[in-house]
């Protein structure tokens, strides 16, 4: 298939782009691209590409802007349930870690999901990932963490892997067994620590050869907070991740720094993730590093809170910079990465331009698929989006509606501008 006529082809060609260099478009006007199994197999001008393939099945692009799906590489989509009444506790007064402190919060979500059939998670998650592709997003990172025992956690890995066999969008699982001490261990949380290094995490580790063979091995994640894990329980669990080679990432200076980056930067995390909280010293550190630093600006909003991630600062060290939605149903129950942008370019300070590299080849970095997606480049693969607009700055600028008409998943149209309200 070639696709011609894009108004503006963003390409993000040429890897990923840290510090002053992010914002790169690679904007090829009136651009085309070639797609053959599922890959990129060229890149130019329509005029170029149309006189070079006469017989190719055409996709008028019809003067839109063409740009590569988008990477939301940090969510907890699947769950079951909702929090709608700790919405309305906090509306009132009630803070986040107050209400986890209490037995609620992701502790809720435990409940239900552990609760839960795989045919329910299933059922409950369809919806969001669906959602997800609809508003652009071709490949989504999905985190566990509303098990935290070993069958339920395994239950969601399950159903993660499932869903990627059933949708059209792209699943990169985590592992994230510590996302709160589980009621079971309130009195012993370092006990449930020694669990997940000595048994959760070689099992899972003999699990997954059997169960997913030939996959990317999950990523292990903490949440390193007050009232979740300090920093040296999160030492052990991404110290014992890494030595049974499972690329770690870390949730980190969400509320309160605890010096969770620079452990995420000392261990080389693929990613460190909120750094809403972070101090100078930690942004020095993640800006010198090749951890990419992960703003996930629907969370503060979700919380209604006015602190977001210092991102020009985390530019200035010369850091890698990546935004994703957070989708959870606690503090972010958001499904579009456009909403993620807008909000970027509002709080973070960061161009249409920047927020949308940060968005699709830096967010591909911050789950190792640099590789393979966020960028149009010949050999990556064919996840490609075209929205209902010719200016990219459009991404940003409105919000609340959705601007992409169609999705293209490895060179398949999974969304066409038919299903899509214009
Ligand atoms: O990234 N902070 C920890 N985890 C999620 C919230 C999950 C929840 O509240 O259910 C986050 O914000
Ligand atoms: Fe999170």
């Amino acid at each position: 298939m070639l696709i011609h006529s894009a108004g503006q082809l963003l390409t993000l060609q040429g890897g990923p782009q840290r510090g002053s260099d992010l914002g790169r478009l690679g904007i090829i006007t009136d651009g085309a691209l070639l797609i053959r199994d599922g890959q990129i197999q060229e890149v130019g001008t329509s005029s170029d590409l149309l006189s070079a393939y006469r017989d190719e099945p055409l996709l008028d692009a019809g003067g839109r802007v063409v740009m590569p799906g988008f990477v939301d590489p940090h969510t907890h989509a699947i769950w079951v349930g909702d929090r709608v009444a700790e919405f309305e506790m906090r509306l009132r007064g009630k803070t986040y870690l107050e209400i986890l402190e209490e037995g609620g919060g992701i502790l809720s979500t435990v409940r239900s999901t552990r609760a839960a059939s795989l045919e329910k998670m299933v059922a409950e998650t369809a919806p969001r990932l669906r959602t997800m592709l609809a508003h652009g997003t071709t490949t989504a990172e999905v985190k566990t963490g509303y098990g935290l025992d070993k069958v339920t956690e395994l239950r969601m890995l399950s159903a993660l892997i499932n869903l990627d066999a059933r949708l059209d969008i792209g699943i990169v699982p985590t592992y994230l067994g510590a996302h709160a001490v589980p009621p079971e261990y309130t009195h012993n949380p370092d006990d449930y620590i020694e669990l997940i290094c000595s048994e959760f995490l070689p099992e899972l580790s003999l699990w997954w050869d059997q169960h997913a063979s030939g996959c990317p091995r999950p990523f292990v994640d903490v949440f390193c907070e007050k009232g979740a894990f300090d920093i040296g329980q999160t030492r052990r669990i991404l110290a014992a991740a890494k030595d049974l080679n499972f690329p770690i990432k870390i949730h980190s200076d969400e509320f309160l720094s605890l010096g969770g980056t620079r452990l995420a930067v000392d261990l080389e995390a693929v990613s460190a993730d909120h750094l809403v909280a972070s101090t100078p010293e930690d942004i020095l550190a993640i800006g010198n590093s090749n951890t990419v630093a992960v703003a996930l600006p629907c969370t503060p909003f979700g919380l209604g809170e006015a602190n977001y991630t210092p991102a020009k600062d985390i530019l200035s060290a010369g850091g890698y910079l990546a935004v994703a939605t957070d989708l959870n149903p606690g503090t972010a129950w958001c499904e579009s990465m456009q909403f993620a942008i807008a909000l970027s370019c509002r709080y973070m300070g960061l161009t249409p331009a920047q927020a949308i590299a940060a968005a699709t080849i830096n967010a591909a970095k911050a789950v190792s698929l640099e590789n393979a997606v966020g960028s149009l480049e010949p050999g990556k693969q064919a996840d490609i989006i075209i929205l209902s607009c010719s200016d990219y700055r459009q991404l940003g600028y409105r919000f609340g509606t959705n601007l992409v008409q169609t999705v293209i998943k490895e060179g398949q149209t999974v969304i066409n501008p038919s299903q899509v309200p214009a």
